[in-house]
């Protein structure tokens, strides 16, 4: 396995299965996360340069149940608001002994970071729209917890998919198995980037695009990403985007509907949110042992 985790395309299928499936014995039969005091010498340091609740707290807890001692790293408290760079910050981390840096910045900074601090494992918690693997990992685990499989399944991604990071790493992580068909679906000018791709069909009629899917992932637009202001119609939109339980009929009966979350309700409604078939808050759940799993690998590798 590669030393740092900066994309889902550093992992082969192999690796993203076993990390899943050793993911799972963080997790007892009663559903509460195991605590190991694995790595009492080891130093990680959390820092996220744009918010964040879910992947930061998730690593944070992820850390100390292995025994790990954790660095919140407040950037609004840090020498970056007196001009410090991120390498020079991350640098200084280094210096003082951290072993791992699980970083979110709005910026491709990662890769730079990797090479110039060999001695520091990077783990990318959310890389701008680009990448943010450890969520792909959280989201095929919950898909596998729910359809045993990835292959022969339909799945659908429903929203602003252009700015979504977590769109981007979960294609690349699909792309190693043998699912039936990916669909993408969303306002054109939210979908650009997914309009003629060779790895998946756009639909921008949400009906069809549900019809007959195993798998609905959903995504808030993402207002703080757009360069000009959006003029949106927000009851249009809802209109043609936001899954209600109307919309949810198309798709099978047994479908999972999923979110990264944060929710807005402009993209899926709380009667959907609430349904048995959404499995968003175990993804939020899973995101603890993927991660438990994901920091066991990379500390001792
Ligand atoms: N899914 C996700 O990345 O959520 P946060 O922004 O809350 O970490």
């Amino acid at each position: 396995m590669a030393k740092n985790l900066l994309t889902i395309n550093d992992l082969t299928k192999k690796d993203i299965l076993d990390l899943i499936a050793f993911s799972n014995n963080f997790i007892d039969e009663d559903g509460n996360f195991r605590k190991e005091d694995l790595f009492p010498d080891k130093i990680v340091a959390n820092v996220f340069c744009e918010p964040s609740t879910r992947t930061k707290m998730s690593f944070a807890v992820a850390a100390g149940n292995l025994g790990c001692n954790v660095l919140d790293f407040d950037v609004d408290t840090s020498s970056i608001q007196k001009g410090e760079s991120i390498f020079e910050t991350i640098d200084a981390l280094n210096l003082m002994g951290v072993d791992l840096c699980v970083l979110r910045h709005p910026e491709s900074v990662i890769r730079d970071l990797a090479e110039h601090l060999p001695k520091m494992v990077f783990i990318n918690a959310g890389e701008g729209s680009i990448s943010h693997p450890t969520q792909a990992l959280l989201d095929m685990k919950t898909i596998i917890d729910h359809k045993s499989d990835l292959d022969g399944l339909k799945i659908v991604i429903v929203g602003d998919l252009d700015h979504s990071r977590v769109t981007s790493s979960f294609v690349e992580g699909v792309s190693n198995f043998d699912i039936d068909s990916l669909v993408f679906c969303g306002h054109p000018e939210m979908c650009q980037k997914y309009q003629n791709t060779d790895f998946g069909i756009y639909e921008p009629d949400i009906d069809k695009a549900l019809k007959d899917a195993d798998v609905v992932m959903t995504l808030r637009i993402q207002y703080e990403r757009f360069e000009k202001d959006l003029n949106l119609d927000l009851d249009s939109y809802k209109s043609a985007y936001q899954l209600s339980t109307e919309k949810l009929g198309y798709a099978k009966g047994d479908a999972i509907i999923m979110h990264p979350g944060p929710v807005n309700y402009v993209e899926i409604t709380e009667s959907v949110y609430d349904s048995e078939n959404s499995v968003i808050r175990q993804q939020i759940a899973n995101g603890v042992a993927v991660r438990m799993a994901v920091l066991s690998r990379f500390l001792s590798s």
